[in-house]
């Protein structure tokens, strides 16, 4: 039988850790919290955990700011507390992968504190420093201010396609690129299976390029723009190094393109990334054209290179998918059908299993510089009113979550909760769902269907986006293992697909 890595057949969910679980009542999600939350995870049936940044931190950008990569941020609990949630997890047979920001520090990271002070200090070259602006670059959250900052102090300019507070390193400087290996190490030695890379296209640049006039004009960020041949071989040095460790370590990179022929190359071959996320789909509206064309245009970018695809409607970053397609409950529960059934590497993040929305903030309450926070409220555990946080929590909570939290959906067996739970445990039960082929069925309706196959299994999806009933021959005399709608009594000998209804079927 042909060897399927982890990360091909694994089902990861994001952990936004300041919202997820409070274990010592200042309001802000932690470690322990974390830990003790384990079981609701592996109720769930997810495989892997991704953690968002808990490095040490002035939080300027909420941990993507990173000062110390081998520190964990107070805030967050300790080393020990890290180990402790590595051997949980493992121990449940539960995978963890933590956020690496291998692009820029922390303006208070000790090495760039050095670099800072002149143009001959051993540092002075591990940041990106010019006499003037080498381009017209913008950077991202300040509303199309330009990624170039003078420092007063070393009397030049320096680069930062984030916040001012994030300086971007220099990986021309071979230094910085051992160094850079040396944090994954820490964490490989500490038995961390693998990383979500941030923004990690971004670690070659060609300085000398700018970006088109007319995306400056419109304040548009670098990030989207950058795509610089010279990545390509420092993607290969950071696979050598994960490559070195026993136990297929992986890689997940945010390669920031939204450009499924251009995100396909970072994969290499099959010498960089393991895995890419695929912005262009998460951007795609919910419309069944549009969705079988991005579908089958990352495909047919992918397989040719024999890259695995990966599929994520919702993150930290952006609005929550329910909310972007309408707000619509069949939708949200549609919309888990298909991340769950596509080719590829499903990443869920934390509460869209809830089916929630973004939190309302009020202005007074603001508190990210990208306008980020709505996606990032905490995550209801319970009905009562703090909602199984000790202390109210640093945000807001999202809407309705007298009834959007764990433990009231865990209890309603039609909730979107179990029906991502049953969706986990098909796929979990059926191989065809995780490592089988894909053939899309070609329609010219509402209707988004495809086969997935493996070792004469067959599996169909369809999902009905439209307002009306469909017929979708395939389904007739078909055995179902699920319909969005959750009715128990769908009889599976039926064609006919209602409105705003996934199924999954088997093929007598
Ligand atoms: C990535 C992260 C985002 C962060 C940015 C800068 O896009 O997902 O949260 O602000 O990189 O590190
Ligand atoms: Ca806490």
């Amino acid at each position: 039988m042909k060897h399927v890595p982890w990360w091909q057949s694994s089902v990861v969910y994001q952990i936004y850790p300041r919202s997820f679980a409070d274990s010592n009542g200042d309001g802000i999600g932690d470690l322990q919290g974390i830990r003790s939350r384990l079981d609701y995870l592996q109720w769930l049936g997810i495989d892997v955990i991704w953690l968002s940044p808990v490095f040490q931190s002035p939080m300027a950008d909420f941990g993507y700011d990173v000062s110390d990569y081998c520190a964990i941020d107070p805030i967050f609990g300790t080393l020990d507390d890290m180990d402790a949630l590595i051997s949980d997890c493992h121990a449940r047979g539960l995978r963890l992968m933590l956020d690496w920001v291998p692009n820029h520090t922390s303006d208070q990271h000790r090495w760039f504190q050095q670099s800072r002070v002149d143009s001959t200090n051993p540092k002075a070259d591990w940041y990106v420093w010019r006499d003037e602006p080498a381009n017209n670059w913008c950077c991202s959250f300040t509303g199309g201010g330009s990624a170039w900052d003078f420092d007063e102090g070393r009397q030049q300019w320096y680069l930062h396609c984030f916040l001012p507070e994030q300086p971007d390193l220099n990986w021309d400087n071979p230094e910085v690129e051992q160094a850079m290996h040396d944090t994954l190490r820490f964490w490989l030695d500490r038995g961390v299976d693998g990383f979500r890379m941030d923004v990690v296209h971004l670690i070659g640049k060609q300085l000398d390029r700018d970006d088109p006039v007319r995306a400056v004009a419109r304040g548009l960020a670098h990030v989207v723009f950058n795509d610089a041949a010279v990545t390509h071989e420092r993607l290969r040095g950071i696979r050598r190094v994960l490559d070195s460790y026993p136990g297929e370590r992986a890689s997940v990179g945010e390669v920031y393109l939204l450009d499924e022929a251009a995100m396909a190359t970072y994969y290499g071959n099959n010498d960089e990334l393991q895995l890419s996320f695929n912005f262009s789909f998460l951007w795609t509206k919910w419309d069944a054209a549009a969705l079988r064309d991005r579908i089958k245009t990352t495909l047919s970018h992918l397989a040719p290179r024999g890259a695995w695809p990966t599929w994520v409607l919702s993150n930290h970053d952006v609005p929550r998918h329910r909310q972007r397609y309408g707000s619509s409950e069949e939708v949200a529960r549609m919309a888990a059908v298909m991340l769950l059934t596509l080719s590829g590497t499903p990443f869920m993040y934390q509460g869209e299993e809830l089916g929630l929305v973004d939190a309302l903030i009020p202005a007074d309450r603001v508190v990210d510089p990208g306008g980020r926070d709505g996606c990032r409220a905490p995550l209801p555990w319970t009905a009562d009113h703090l909602h199984g946080w000790p202390h109210d929590p640093w945000l807001p909570f999202p809407p309705e979550p007298d009834t959007r939290n764990v433990e009231s959906q865990q209890h309603d067996g039609t909730s979107i909760l179990n029906l991502y739970r049953h969706m986990l445990g098909i796929r979990r039960s059926h191989p065809a769902l995780r490592e089988g082929g894909f053939v899309m069925i070609e329609r010219d309706d509402d209707v988004l269907a495809f086969e997935r196959m493996l070792n004469g299994e067959r599996v169909v999806v369809a999902l009905n986006l439209g307002d009306v009933g469909r017929t979708v021959d395939v389904l007739g005399g078909t055995t179902l293992l699920l319909s969005s709608l959750g009715l128990a009594s769908r009889v599976g000998t039926t064609s006919v697909l209602a409105a705003h209804e996934a199924a999954v079927v088997v093929l007598a």
